[in-house]
């Protein structure tokens, strides 16, 4: 048993933030030895029952759940920041040249662990992130989380048509199989292959429904309902071009939403990025089926998408976590997402504008995108028997930071504060499996005063 002491967030049930200003947070081996959570809570009336207990002290400094990014795109590391008339071109352009890169193991094998790190750097301990439609996007990536002890799902996409050569899919090198089987076959080798090693978890992944035949969502569905612990993930009324499209393709579904599920793909444990341009019929149905949104306000403000309505989606009760969809999200930093999130919440002429409250904004994050993904009480949280994973932020790690911080006399100031100004700077740990992954950023000296 190892424990740690410092300020603590943690999340109750209802999503509501709970705080020690002096906590303590002891981690020791589960049932099957994995380091999880064996008590958190206040350090005076936690600490004398575990003496012997070796506590590392980090005066100042604040431990919260590691963040859990909802819908990123790992081959598109190299696409932040490429700028388009909206989604459909910025694919055409920029996304799909970059994803057929991927077509050669070795480029995928030498962004893998650079995009690890990069989720790392900022404090996020768990991604559902697309892979390409090349089958050895997704080896390489499962294989570098596996070597780092990381939670992380993933899956080949699923795109049979509507796209160019070298991310289309391909029929099978014999010509035995159509483009279209050959890519359900290798989605149910890679499942076999990855779902449930270790920490990794596999990803049903049709790209959208524009790039799949009616046939290869059919499969996936079919797929989806043979391992219903499996995950689903997709995108859903992001673009306005997007839905014209769709409802070209699919002129007899009642919405695009409605797309997936006539083939059965709004399930628990099912994620579609964006899910913008909703209706309440449609809200209703995703909440009744389950499914859960990944909510990516970076990317929706970078390609001029739209605003998510989170007074409609809280009044259907849907499902939802942030997201920072890299590479049409335009940062890794979950701080960066959180304010562009509470941006998003504000606008008020597409839609109602609300203030999201700043523990809510980070519960969308953590626990609130752990709850989407159907694992609650696993990750995204510092609850008793949850996985070690989390962060120790530094309020004080720039000047503005340290000042701000610094005149906070409450909870939400503080988380305030951090989402407003904080980035990766802030974060001076992460810890996985309750091994602390990187070094502190050398010469920061804050005096050690806990923060309010
Ligand atoms: N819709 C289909 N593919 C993509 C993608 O790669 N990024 C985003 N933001 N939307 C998509
Ligand atoms: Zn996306």
């Amino acid at each position: 048993m190892q424990a740690c002491r410092a300020a603590l967030l943690r999340f109750d049930e209802q999503g509501h933030a709970l705080y020690d200003a002096d906590g303590l947070l002891v981690i020791g081996p589960d049932d099957k030895g994995q380091p999880v959570v064996r008590a958190a809570g206040a350090y005076q009336a936690l600490a004398r029952h575990f003496p012997g207990v070796p506590v590392t002290h980090w005066p100042g400094r604040l431990i919260a759940p590691g963040f859990v990014d909802l819908h990123i795109h790992y081959p598109q590391l190299d696409v932040i920041g490429s700028p388009a008339e909206g989604l459909l071109p910025w694919l055409e352009h920029y996304t799909y040249p970059h994803e057929a890169r991927f077509a050669d193991a070795r480029h995928a094998q030498e962004v893998a662990p650079f995009f690890l790190d990069e989720l790392q750097r900022n404090g996020v301990t768990t991604a559902l992130t697309f892979a390409t439609s090349h089958p050895a996007s997704v080896d390489a990536l499962f294989g570098e989380a596996r070597r780092r002890g990381l939670r992380l799902i993933t899956g080949r996409v699923l795109q049979d048509r509507h796209s160019p050569d070298g991310v289309r899919d391909r029929a099978s090198p014999d010509g035995a199989h159509t483009a279209t089987e050959q890519s359900l076959i290798e989605t149910e080798q890679l499942i076999q292959k990855w779902h449930g090693v270790d920490r990794l978890g596999y990803a049903i992944t049709p790209r959208f429904a524009p790039t799949s035949s009616a046939a290869q969502l059919q499969g996936a569905g079919e797929l989806a309902a043979r391992y219903p612990d499996v995950w689903i993930q997709s995108h859903a009324a992001e673009n306005l071009d997007e839905i014209r499209w769709v409802r070209e393709l699919f002129p007899r579904s009642r919405s695009y939403l409605s797309v997936y599920d006539g083939f059965g793909l709004l399930r628990e444990r099912a994620i579609y990025a964006h899910c913008i341009h909703l209706d309440d019929e449609d809200r209703a149905l995703m909440q009744a089926r389950g499914a859960a949104a990944a909510v990516s306000p970076t990317s929706n403000l970078f390609l001029g998408s739209g605003f998510f309505d989170y007074v409609a989606a809280n009044r259907a009760g849907l499902r939802y976590g942030l997201a920072s969809d890299v590479g049409g999200g335009t940062s890794f930093s979950p701080f960066r997402t959180m304010l562009a999130a509470y941006t998003v919440g504000r606008e008020g002429q597409t839609k109602p504008g609300l203030s999201l409250a700043p523990g809510h904004l980070w519960w969308q994050h953590t626990a609130g995108a752990a709850r989407a993904l159907g694992l609650s009480g696993v990750i995204g949280n510092l609850q008793v028997g949850c996985e070690a994973d989390f962060v120790v932020l530094n309020p004080r790690a720039t000047p503005l930071l340290a000042r701000r911080t610094a005149q906070a006399d409450s909870l939400a100031e503080l988380l305030f504060a951090l989402i407003v100004l904080g980035d990766d700077r802030v974060v001076e740990h992460t810890v996985i499996r309750g091994t602390v992954q990187n070094a502190p950023p050398a010469a920061i000296n804050w005096p050690a005063v806990p923060p309010a």
